[in-house]
């Protein structure tokens, strides 16, 4: 999937946002090359096949989307055996390797060994990292994701040598440490002294490529030739090409920038909403995603409309706000 010389470019894991109809939708629109699932968590227990299949239905398609962009499934844990066996699992079900994630931040997952709290720990990425390379067949890869370190930016050193030492097939570095969350600046040049630093490892750099201008920028301070786009996906769906006509990968030309104006929105929505009713056969989640998704773009891009979006109490009224046809509503079951 990631190659030293091929350039490649992303789908974040986004916990509860990038989801199966979510990454259905992205990838029906062109420009990624893959995704990576929302983590699954390992922790007393490897979760059985059946929280597999839930979290990943793409592993019931071939580990593809819709479109046939391959999906790797991300483990979360602390603990190598118990994400060794779950690794084999996951690839045994179809995963085209698999993801390990040592950036989460949230206060619970730390709490409870996964995460971010392993970047205190370099010796137990490796170890992590090792033995889940040894239970994964060997033509799939392995990868880690990892912030800067957990309170300073140097511990991505040694972290992702360590990740390197234990057999890593590629690292992404969201360029930011636990403690800074999602505050800015992003420090895209420490990716590129990592980069150094490995040699021929592929690194994924990413972390706040909002605008293409963003992309250009981190391009030249990380020298990185792979990319994630997560948030800045999802607030500017057409910055996506922008990013993919830049690496030389097939794009859509016509498609430039998505607008603010909410006209331009609806088409989105629609097919999003399309997609979503096949997952969740419940409206009032499907106005709740919608939702999340406006207000990731509001945040960032400043929709002067969003007010009245988030007042809106049905997903009916949300059709009708933007004006979208309610063929697909009308032609299901489902419960409001
Ligand atoms: C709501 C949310 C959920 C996330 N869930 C995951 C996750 O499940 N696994 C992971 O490795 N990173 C997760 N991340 C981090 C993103 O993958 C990415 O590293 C981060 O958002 C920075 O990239 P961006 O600026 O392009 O969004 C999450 C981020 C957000 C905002």
């Amino acid at each position: 999937m990631i190659q030293p010389g091929k350039a490649a470019l992303v789908l974040a894991p986004m916990e509860g946002v990038t989801d199966f109809p979510m990454r259905r939708f992205m990838t029906e629109r062109g420009g990624f090359t893959h995704c990576v699932s929302e983590f699954i968590r390992v922790s007393q227990e490897i979760p059985p096949r059946k929280a597999f299949r839930e979290f990943v239905p793409e592993l019931a398609q071939g580990s593809q989307t819709a479109v046939g962009t391959p999906v790797q499934v991300q483990l979360l844990g602390g603990d190598p055996e118990k994400l060794a066996e779950a690794a084999s699992l996951a690839c045994s079900m179809g995963s085209p390797g698999v993801d390990l994630n040592f950036g989460c931040p949230a206060p619970t997952v730390n709490r409870h060994d996964g995460g971010a709290t392993l970047l205190k720990y370099p010796l137990r990425i490796r170890a992590i990292v090792e033995a889940v390379r040894r239970s994964v067949p060997s033509h799939l890869p392995v990868s880690a994701k990892m912030r800067l370190g957990w309170d300073g930016v140097d511990a991505i050193f040694e972290n992702a040598s360590m990740a390197a030492e234990g057999g890593a097939s590629w690292i992404t570095i969201h360029a930011r440490t636990r403690m800074a969350a999602y505050q800015p600046p992003v420090f895209w040049r420490q990716i590129g002294k990592v980069k150094q630093q490995l040699g021929t490892l592929p690194i994924l750099a990413n972390g706040d490529i909002w605008t293409l201008e963003d992309f250009v920028r981190c391009r030249e301070e990380s020298q990185c030739e792979h990319f994630m786009m997560g948030r800045g996906a999802l607030a500017n769906p057409d910055l996506v090409h922008a990013v993919a006509r830049e690496l030389g990968l097939p794009n859509d030309q016509s498609r430039t920038s998505t607008s603010l104006i909410r006209e331009c929105w609806a088409p989105l929505l629609q097919r999003f909403i399309e997609i979503s009713l096949d997952y969740f056969p419940v409206q009032s989640a499907v106005l709740a995603r919608c939702k999340q998704w406006i207000r990731m773009a509001e945040r960032n891009r400043g929709l002067n409309w969003f007010d009245e979006v988030k007042r809106i109490p049905t997903l009916q009224g949300l059709q009708e706000y933007f004006g979208l046809s309610e063929v697909s509503l009308g032609s299901r079951e489902i419960n409001p």
